[in-house]
């Protein structure tokens, strides 16, 4: 396991990866494919905040600091994509058959072809199913650190060792994982000996998709659902990128079908993602065609996460009042006596921060996203290369000023205003005004259950 190189470790470790071994990730520019910027849920994290190329455990102090001198942090709670992750097995699949594709067919026109015919080897297996990688281990390590360093009040090791830390995780095993490796990268940072790792495996709050019977029923299991996407992968643009890859290769057209494009882009993405690596498949496609494909899997997310349907948003409604309950909490706690939960973390995936992002107004574009307006949506803010790459975060400060408390968000640790709030840490009440309707509404039950007549009757 390649250790989390804190700093007071870094001189140890620069000099032992100098003496014995090549290092397998060079992090230097150069390394960076061309289209990194474009890969969506698939995107490494360092791409939203470069600076940490140079130096993952780097923090922007002018970022996270207090809304004003006379504040001081009370609670935080930060709700966390897992880290770094394999393909789905479905992936897999698709990289196997554009492996074979690639080897028997395309003619051998440029250097990177012949790479990839001769000496690439497809690595990924089956088994390796969704799970967490090393480097999804590191994301949650080193922002575990990062985030100790921004709010070391909070984050700390008295908090930590007493108990006022609490861990949440979705339980799927990337979940599970990562939020072990956050607590590991602050056990390094503390020197922490006696390890222990203690989490909550809650799915009502970080899976709320799998529980909502209108989600399931009206989105996941409509076939029309996302049929903007459908018409997009039929759509000129992604015609055109098909052409271009079956030109770059020289294979018929036919055989470059949209689920061998995806799967070169995956491709691209996973050998950069796992191995930082800027691999030979990511010369099938460039910045043009990555755009297309950036598209295509944003206005997946939008119709299946985001705005494209109410419940998408909704269906994140107990995750939302969950939150507020801390923040309640620790008001409360704190004007009574002492906050008893300082810190909350908790773990789940892109499907999980979506929702939530969208219920709260977060990158609402005026026009909806579709299959037709790809040339239009150039600029919109609904991005989630830039919103939810791997290890992507929501983190909710609350601090206690003079004129009262106030909350603070920062998305992907850069401070981001709540919409139509113009203050960049404004005065918890006004949030809470703001959210009145959803904080007196925004039933789970109520939102996601079916009407009477489309339930199935199950004793027929
Ligand atoms: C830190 O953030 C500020 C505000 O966005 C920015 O002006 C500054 O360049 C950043 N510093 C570094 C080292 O990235
Ligand atoms: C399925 O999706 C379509 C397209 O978005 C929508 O118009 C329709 O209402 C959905 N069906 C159900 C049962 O919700």
């Amino acid at each position: 396991m390649r250790p989390v190189l804190l700093r007071r470790d870094f001189v140890l470790s620069a000099f032992s990866i100098m003496l014995f071994r090549i290092p397998s990730a060079n992090f230097s520019k150069s390394t960076i494919p061309a289209i990194a910027n474009y890969f969506g849920t698939k995107g490494r994290y360092e791409e939203v905040n470069p600076y940490l190329i140079d130096d993952i455990l780097s923090v922007n102090k002018t970022l996270s600091k207090p809304p004003s001198p006379d504040c001081r942090a009370i609670h935080l709670t930060a709700v966390i994509r897992h880290g770094t992750r394999f393909p789905t097995a479905k992936n897999i699949r698709k990289i196997k058959r554009l492996h074979s594709l690639v080897v028997n067919e395309a003619k051998d026109s440029y250097t990177w072809l012949r790479d990839i015919k001769t000496k690439w080897v497809m690595w990924y297996t089956e088994e390796m199913d969704g799970k967490l990688v090393e480097k999804g281990r590191d994301d949650h390590r080193h922002l575990a650190v990062r985030l100790a360093t921004s709010f070391p009040t909070l984050i700390s090791k008295d908090n930590f060792q007493n108990n006022r830390m609490k861990f949440i995780t979705s339980s799927k095993h990337r979940c599970v994982d990562s939020v072990e490796a956050f607590q590991e990268g602050l056990h390094r940072l503390w020197n922490i000996k006696d390890k222990s790792y203690s989490h909550e495996i809650n799915d009502n709050l970080m899976r709320f998709f799998d529980q909502c019977k209108k989600f399931i029923e009206d989105v996941e299991n409509n076939k029309t659902a996302l049929q903007e996407v459908d018409f997009f992968k039929s759509s000129d643009e992604m015609k055109y990128v098909q052409e271009r890859i079956a030109d770059r290769l020289q294979i018929p057209l036919s055989h470059m079908t949209a689920d061998m494009v995806e799967a070169a882009f995956f491709l691209c993405s996973y050998e950069f993602a796992i191995k930082s690596l800027n691999s030979p498949w990511c010369n099938l496609l460039d910045e043009a065609d990555a755009q297309v494909l950036e598209y295509k899997n944003d206005l997946k997310q939008y119709w299946k996460r985001g705005y494209g349907h109410d419940i998408n948003r909704k269906s994140s409604c107990t995750l939302f009042h969950d939150l507020f309950r801390r923040l309640d909490q620790a008001a409360y706690d704190f004007r009574f006596g002492h906050v008893t939960e300082a810190v909350t973390v908790q773990v789940g995936h892109a499907e999980t921060l979506l929702p939530l992002l969208s219920l709260m107004g977060f990158f609402h574009d005026e026009t909806p996203l579709t299959a037709r307006n790809f040339h239009k949506q150039q600029g919109r803010s609904f991005r989630t290369s830039q919103i939810v790459p791997y290890a992507a975060n929501l983190v909710f400060v609350l601090y206690d000023c003079s004129e009262g408390l106030r909350l603070q968000f920062l998305l992907n640790e850069k401070p981001m205003a709540f919409p139509s709030i113009d203050h960049p840490a404004p005065l918890y009440r006004t949030v809470r005004d703001h959210y009145g309707d959803l904080l007196k509404g925004c039933n789970f039950e109520k939102e996601c259950e079916l009407p009477k007549s489309s339930q199935k009757n199950t004793e027929l």
